[in-house]
């Protein structure tokens, strides 16, 4: 496997990211960096005493990846203190915030967990991170990645971060028992089969039909049903300069949400993903529809995973309407301006970029290695079937919104809000509404 010839970049992108990268005012973006100071080389600073490495992987399954990747990092780097600066909420809701805040302040951890796309450029408009091109270089790094997400890590021609998986949000989780009760014969394949289901199980069960947890699942759920309703090529068109979120077919799209919505559990905005992904395993709702760290989670062993077994204890198909389609995103690690331990983190990167690290994470993770030359053996399950998606000849790409690759912060956190406030009031014109003003206001 090693030094096979690079996989070739999937076909379909959405191909936002990049064009917005280049086509991003030279002059408005240029000066913001020279005011930060960004633009450094990647060379200098000798510390490395210790490595703070900061993320949210505090939760089964995640954790466990982080800690396999820990134990590899301390058994190349023995004089190196690492230290798990992890913050606990899925999806980073509390972790950016402490980031943003630690960042602002000039106190940057060694390293960060960023997500591949939107998300990172603007760390990279901001200034708080460095170029990595000769550490790519040095590392033999470039053609390990397929290009498609070298794109996604780059501005301007410059490399800024370090992927160390590909995840795939379009997944139904499902209980085949469940199902079976409810005389549901397989996963929806669409959205309207869907509906179909979850008012079948509804009907018949007596179970939850959809679990949700906290509120970023709802949004995590929101790209799904955009996705699975408008189809791949209108979903793409979403996250493009002038994209109109006007239109009838995502006021259907938003439609469906609040439909899909009314089979959901209304107490659970208490617990995070974990919560609700483990009522499917646990028996107590029929369908969730999460990222595929749910599967690390689900089959990590006991105590900290649920040792579950896929095909009897869950099963999986892609979202309702998006078969085809990977919707991806890509953990990444940075260098920051002005980590205070450069050379420990320098080391870290090494770890996150290697094969061997990334061959030791992500069959805990839950996600497959960002490098095209991982370990097929060690991807078992629904991860053989991810990693064959993933490179299967003609799959299409879509970026998780939720998840940094096709919005940047404010968008992020301005559809957070709509539907925030969608949970309170229902108001689907209301939502489209503040959809649109997002979209305007993201800078796009
Ligand atoms: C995503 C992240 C994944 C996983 C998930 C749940 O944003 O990329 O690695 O941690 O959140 O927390």
């Amino acid at each position: 496997m090693r030094g096979r010839t690079p996989r070739r970049a999937p076909r379909h992108t959405t191909g936002r990211v990049s064009r917005r990268w280049k086509a991003i005012a030279a002059t408005a973006l240029g000066a913001a960096l020279v005011v930060s100071g960004c633009g450094g080389t990647d060379d200098g600073g000798d510390d490395a005493s210790q490595v703070e490495v900061f993320s949210w992987w505090t939760g089964p399954g995640e954790a466990d990846g982080l800690a396999a990747m820990k134990a590899e990092f301390e058994k190349k780097n023995p004089g190196t203190k690492f230290i798990n600066a992890a913050i606990a909420g899925g999806s980073g809701t509390q972790a950016q915030a402490v980031l943003a805040s630690r960042l602002q302040n000039r106190k940057p951890p060694d390293s960060f967990q960023g997500h591949a796309g939107a998300e990172l450029l603007d760390y990279i408009k901001a200034g708080q991170i460095e170029r990595l091109d000769s550490f790519f270089d040095q590392n033999g790094l470039r053609p390990a990645y397929p290009q498609q997400l070298l794109q996604q890590i780059s501005y301007k021609g410059h490399l800024y971060s370090v992927p160390v998986n590909i995840h795939r949000s379009n997944m139904l989780w499902y209980n085949p028992k469940i199902l079976d009760d409810a005389g549901i014969a397989g996963p929806p394949k669409t959205i309207a089969e869907f509906i179909t289901a979850l008012k079948a199980v509804k009907a018949r069960t007596g179970k939850v039909p959809l679990s949700l947890g906290a509120q970023w699942t709802a949004d995590h759920l929101l790209e799904n049903v955009l996705l699975g309703s408008l189809g791949t090529d209108a979903y793409n068109a979403l996250w493009k300069p002038g994209a109109d979120w006007s239109s009838p077919a995502v006021r259907k799209a938003l439609t469906d949400f609040a439909e899909i919505m009314k089979y959901t559990t209304a107490e659970a905005a208490s617990t995070d993903w974990q919560g609700a992904s483990k009522a499917v395993v646990d028996g107590k709702a029929a369908f969730n529809i999460m990222g595929d760290w749910a599967y690390g989670y689900f089959t990590g062993s006991a105590p900290n995973g649920l040792g579950k077994k896929v095909d009897t204890d869950f099963k999986y198909a892609a979202a309702p309407g998006t078969d085809g389609t990977y919707m991806w995103l890509s953990d990444s690690f940075t260098l920051p301006k002005g980590a205070p331990h450069r050379a420990g983190a320098i080391a870290w990167l090494k770890v996150a970029g290697s094969r061997e690290g990334q061959d030791l994470f992500n069959p805990k993770k839950g996600s497959i290695p960002a490098r095209t030359d991982g370990n097929k053996a060690l991807y078992t399950g629904y991860l053989q079937y991810a990693l064959g998606e993933w490179t299967k000849p003609g799959i299409k790409l879509a970026g998780s919104f939720w998840h940094g690759v096709n919005a940047g912060k404010k968008q992020h956190t301005d559809i957070d809000t709509a539907v925030g406030l969608f949970l309170q009031n229902k108001d689907v014109a209301k939502l489209q509404a503040a959809l649109v003003e997002a979209a305007k206001n993201s800078g796009q």
